[in-house]
């Protein structure tokens, strides 16, 4: 296909300054100094905290920064909460919205994540839209059901492939060391594009993330799966080789 893939890395709560900016700046020196340009577009999703530092230790450079999630609200009273247009003010070009993290410990329902999406497309943000069956739903037969039935309602009718990215992570893969079997995120990808081709004139053209326990060795067979258009990296983004070599496994 010609969706060129995207290596997106979740922070998560993690990195104090220090560790944050020597993090991205390794990045943006690798880039610099790869003799090839990488074949994927890379986004780095720090802490709130750090993510306007991270974005002027990125400077120029072909690396995007991203928020991790924001509020469905322009402004107002909602204490300890970020607007989309405040990430886009310190210049993210993306939010992940709907982790399975937020759908579980804050109660983030999909109609929750379809204002929040509305909100990121009205800053000007690239939403990135996270889905995901638990372990019990796949032992149940459901994954599929569970994961189109998020889709339904968490993608609003604006999402478009140049503002919204779907990805797709099993939440007994995230941070367990247990990816899925290559044949399940075929199948899991393929559903989600004949979702999106269902639903949105340009549905091909979506990037579908595959997200859980990806790492530089594991990385290549994944990328390689039809409608595989990238990964969402938790802790394997957290160290500089770590995350070159997946952005490196993209070809
Ligand atoms: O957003 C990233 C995912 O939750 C995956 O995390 O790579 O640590 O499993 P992980």
């Amino acid at each position: 296909s010609d969706r060129r893939p995207l290596i997106a890395g979740n922070w998560k709560m993690n990195c104090l300054r220090d560790d944050g900016l020597a993090l991205a700046s390794g990045l943006a020196s690798k880039l610099s100094g790869a003799s090839e340009r990488p074949e994927c577009d890379i986004l780095l999703c720090p802490p709130a905290t750090l993510l306007a530092d991270v974005v002027g230790v990125l400077g120029h450079c072909d690396i995007h920064a991203g928020g991790q999630d924001c509020h469905f609200d322009k402004s107002g009273a909602h204490t300890g909460d970020i607007a989309a247009s405040m990430l886009a003010d310190i210049g993210a070009s993306h939010v992940i919205l709907g982790h399975s993290e937020r759908r579980a410990d804050h109660g983030e329902s999909s109609t929750i994540i379809r204002q929040k999406t509305i909100a990121a497309h009205n800053a000007g943000l690239t939403a990135v839209v996270c889905v995901g069956e638990t372990e019990q739903e796949r032992d149940l037969g459901a994954a599929i059901a569970v994961v189109c039935g998020q889709m339904d309602v968490s993608l609003p009718e604006d999402a478009t492939a140049e503002n919204t990215v779907i990805a797709y992570e099993p939440v007994w893969a995230i941070g367990t060391g247990r990816t899925a079997a290559v044949a399940d995120v075929e199948e899991m990808h393929a559903a989600i594009r004949r979702k999106l081709k269902e639903r949105f004139a340009d549905g091909d053209a979506f990037r579908i993330l595959y997200g859980g326990s990806v790492k530089p060795s594991n990385a290549a067979e994944l990328l390689a799966v039809e409608n595989v258009d990238g990964a969402l990296v938790g802790g394997a983004s957290l160290k500089v080789e770590d995350f070159w070599g997946i952005v490196s496994a993209c070809k």
